[in-house]
């Protein structure tokens, strides 16, 4: 069977340059492809009534094995007939550039007619076992593979340069298709056509992707139908772009959910909010769902907190509903995490560290120091009576006293009577900065775990900080996790 395919290629190749196939040779001028294309991808012209068959046959062939190729089949009055005339020929090749099937496209420009027959699955073919220029892309020297639909999005891209793209052939992609793709690649660009017939076509392919362990993104394309048209009429310099812009699967379900929504309209902003909400609780990776809800939140204007109260509720339910859950990957994430401005509670925290220090000088001071400093203050008038405790801290409570007292601001003065007139019930001066130095620290790990996630953000991190910052990250959220 393999023969016979080889010798079909050729015959149908050869014929393209024949002046019989001026229709053909008009065709491929007027899709732009050059003849080094034609002579990669073996593209060919099919032949009238049974010429192959006839030529098959005085290449020694037998009539039976010509049949189970599917390439030409017999009638009721037992006369043989090619399966593909007066085509346009693409051979697919298996990864060693074996031929194992044909598509051929249609050259009349009637709807009548199918725009492509492709051959039936035979001993060596199964159309979802295989990639339509995968035995060249496994070639290129990139390390990602662009998936497209069609023969021609594929020998497009590789005649401009793009010689890592593979087509599916108008499926979406199967499980065997995506372990053939993972062999060669670990990360894969779904550039298919922008009509959006094919959104849920894509979905699955990612997830089936993703579930073998490949980085999977989609292209996002405008101004043209599929890949052929856009990188005729935009060049390889901008296809290339996309490539690099290419989204996640996250980002790809939420930008299809968004479609269904007015974000305007305040009911649609919570029913959106509801459904991204189970896209990012499925992340197993609190990483990646923290990037994600930032990115979220400023694309589509949503406030973090927001964003985090719903995810936090569904995990939260989730994880009462799942006992066997992984506590710690799943962990939830706390909504005051997100408030920048001083809180109630924070400033509350400051002013008793404050009266501790007034009240309490000699039971607090050592431990106070050693774990906060003054710019853990976020309430100005704080920070400045901390800085004056500090300077006096040698020469005892009456001192600290007497400074605070002398100095002129009606403002600092207020807040100091507010903070010593204020019953604080506290019962232990040690559980009582216990306690507060507990929730400093996760304060700092809380505010440096935002500030990492912003600078992961910077598109000219390296590998190597960009690692170090995520190794980072990982340790904060494991530690944040320790003290629930
Ligand atoms: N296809 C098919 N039968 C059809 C239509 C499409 O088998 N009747 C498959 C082919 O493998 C085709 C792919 O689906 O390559 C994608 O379809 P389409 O985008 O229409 O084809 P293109 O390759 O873009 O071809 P062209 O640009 O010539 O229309
Ligand atoms: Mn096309």
């Amino acid at each position: 069977m393999y023969k016979i395919n080889a010798e079909t290629a050729i015959f149908f190749h050869e014929r393209l340059y024949k002046p019989l196939a001026k229709i053909a040779q008009d065709y491929v001028k007027q899709r732009k492809l050059d003849n080094t294309t034609l002579k990669a991808f073996k593209i060919g012209y099919s032949g009238n009534y049974n010429e192959l068959y006839n030529h098959l046959i005085s290449k020694g062939f037998k009539e039976n094995e010509i049949l189970a190729t599917g390439l030409v089949n017999k009638n009721d009055n037992g006369e043989y007939i090619d399966r593909f005339r007066k085509r346009l020929m693409f051979p697919i090749m298996d990864v060693n550039s074996k031929v194992v099937a044909f598509g051929g496209r249609r050259l009349e420009n009637n709807d009548k007619i199918a725009k492509y027959i492709n051959s039936n699955e035979n001993l060596v073919y199964s159309k979802k076992k295989h990639l339509f220029a995968l035995n060249l892309a496994k070639h290129s020297d990139s390390k990602k593979i662009i998936l497209v639909e069609g023969y021609m999005d594929a020998i497009s891209l590789h005649q401009r340069g793009i010689t890592n793209a593979v087509a599916s052939l108008g499926t979406a992609l199967t499980e065997e298709q995506g372990r053939l793709i993972r062999k060669y690649s670990e990360q894969v660009v779904f550039s298919y056509d922008s009509d959006g017939a094919g959104q849920e076509a894509i979905k699955r392919g990612l997830e089936v992707l993703e579930s073998q362990g490949c980085d999977a993104r989609v292209l996002q394309m405008e101004g043209a139908k599929d890949p052929d048209e856009y990188i005729i009429k935009y060049g390889s310099g901008r296809f290339n772009l996309l490539v690099e812009n290419a989204i996640s699967l996250v980002e790809f379900k939420i930008k299809v959910l968004k479609q269904k929504y007015n974000l305007d309209n305040a009911n649609d902003k919570i029913k959106f909010l509801k459904e991204i909400t189970r896209i990012l609780a499925k992340i197993d990776n609190n990483i990646e769902r923290e990037i994600y809800i930032d990115k979220i939140s400023k694309q589509y204007n949503i406030s973090k907190e927001a964003i985090y109260g719903e995810v936090n509720k569904t995990l939260y339910k989730e994880s009462n509903s799942n006992s066997s859950a992984n506590i710690l990957s799943r962990q939830a994430v706390n909504k005051e995490e997100v408030k920048s401005d001083i809180s109630d509670s924070q400033l509350k925290r400051e002013n008793v560290i404050i009266y501790l220090l007034i009240n309490h000088l000699e039971e607090s001071f050592e431990e106070i120091i050693k774990n906060i400093s003054t710019n853990d203050f976020k309430n100005e008038l704080n920070r400045r009576i901390f800085e004056i405790i500090l300077e006096n801290i040698n020469a005892g409570q009456d001192k600290i006293v007497s400074s605070i007292s002398n100095i002129e601001d009606e403002n600092l003065q207020a807040h100091v009577s507010t903070i010593m007139v204020s019953d604080y019930e506290i019962t232990s001066v040690k559980k009582c900065i216990e306690d507060i130095i507990v929730t400093y620290n996760k304060d700092k790990l809380i505010s440096r775990k935002m500030e990492i996630i912003k600078e992961l953000e910077n598109p000219n991190l390296s590998k190597e900080q960009a690692y170090g910052l995520e190794q980072e990250l990982n340790n904060i959220i494991i530690e944040l996790a320790k003290n629930k």
